[in-house]
């Protein structure tokens, strides 16, 4: 795996491989690795000649600068899984690359309404920062294929609106949530829980469950009352539960029994935040 830390170098190599007519997979990740950014790059590993992994915790998508001060750097142990792996290119850029012009809102990336709810109405601006390093990635690297983990379901959608926009030719791939046996979804927040915690975190997957198991068609004001109650019991502060519509993020507080819903989950366990979602009727 060759680590470029210049766009300079890397639109260099990405020019040779284009050449020589060679596809290229992106996997986008903050760090702190683990099974679920390694699914991705086995899954663009797969499909295209050149694996690129970007390294970047972008200060842009942070709302509350504790969560970015404490977010978890790994980058040795990174590196490591990604060699391991088997990827062509660790992007590793420095924040001044990413943003020559300093940490401003350049673009006004209009993504609609899936961006004032859940978690865009819990953590304004995030979606806006994801969005600006996304597609200043994508100019970037300019990649056949991008690679995103189901675990953010509402953040594929809105990359799926942002590159519909600016990368119309770009293949957007969305792989399954990897968790833990207990259930927890894989991410790096992980990395700052407890060995208890992680295990009480996995009542957030419970929870998931739970609505799958007792939807029926009809309100689900209570459903999402009992277990907005559960999680509480279980020492959560809870964001938000919800259930909407899988394909636009519509909020429902009824179920007609057919259409296609989603169960979207944002807890703090201590002071972690913890996401997580489930298809609930397909
Ligand atoms: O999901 C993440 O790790 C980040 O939001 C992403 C897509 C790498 C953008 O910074």
């Amino acid at each position: 795996m060759i680590i470029y830390k210049r766009i300079a170098d890397i639109q260099k190599r990405l020019m040779d491989a284009g050449a020589q007519g060679l596809s290229t997979g992106f996997v986008p990740t903050m760090g702190a690795l683990h099974s679920g950014h390694i699914s991705l790059i086995a899954k663009a590993k797969k499909d295209t000649d050149i694996v690129v992994c970007s390294i970047f915790v972008n200060p842009m998508q942070f709302n509350d600068p504790e969560d970015f001060e404490k977010y978890p750097v790994t980058i040795d142990a990174d590196i490591y899984l990604l060699e391991k792996a088997g990827c062509t290119i660790l992007f590793l850029p420095a924040v001044e690359e990413i943003y020559p012009e300093g940490l401003k809102k350049n673009v006004q990336f209009k993504v609609g309404f899936i961006e004032t709810i859940l978690d865009g109405k819990y953590r304004p601006g995030h979606f806006q920062g994801v969005c600006q390093v996304v597609h200043r990635l994508l100019e970037i690297i300019t990649p056949r294929k991008i690679y995103l983990g189901q675990k953010d379901f509402q953040q594929c959608m809105v990359i799926k609106k942002m590159a519909a926009i600016y990368f119309p030719l770009l293949e957007i791939i969305i792989c399954p949530t990897v968790r833990e046996i207990s259930g927890l979804a894989m991410s790096s927040r992980n990395k700052r829980l407890t060995a208890t915690q992680k295990q009480q975190a996995s009542e957030i997957f419970k929870t998931l469950l739970f609505i799958k198991k007792h939807i029926r068609p009809g309100f689900l004001n209570n459903l999402l009352q009992t277990a907005l109650q559960n999680l509480q019991a279980k020492g959560f502060r809870v964001d938000y539960i919800a259930i909407a519509n899988a394909h636009n993020l519509q909020l429902l507080d009824t179920w007609d029994g057919k259409e296609k819903t989603v169960a979207l989950i944002a807890a703090f366990l201590d002071e972690v935040r913890l996401i997580d979602n489930m298809m609930i009727s397909e």
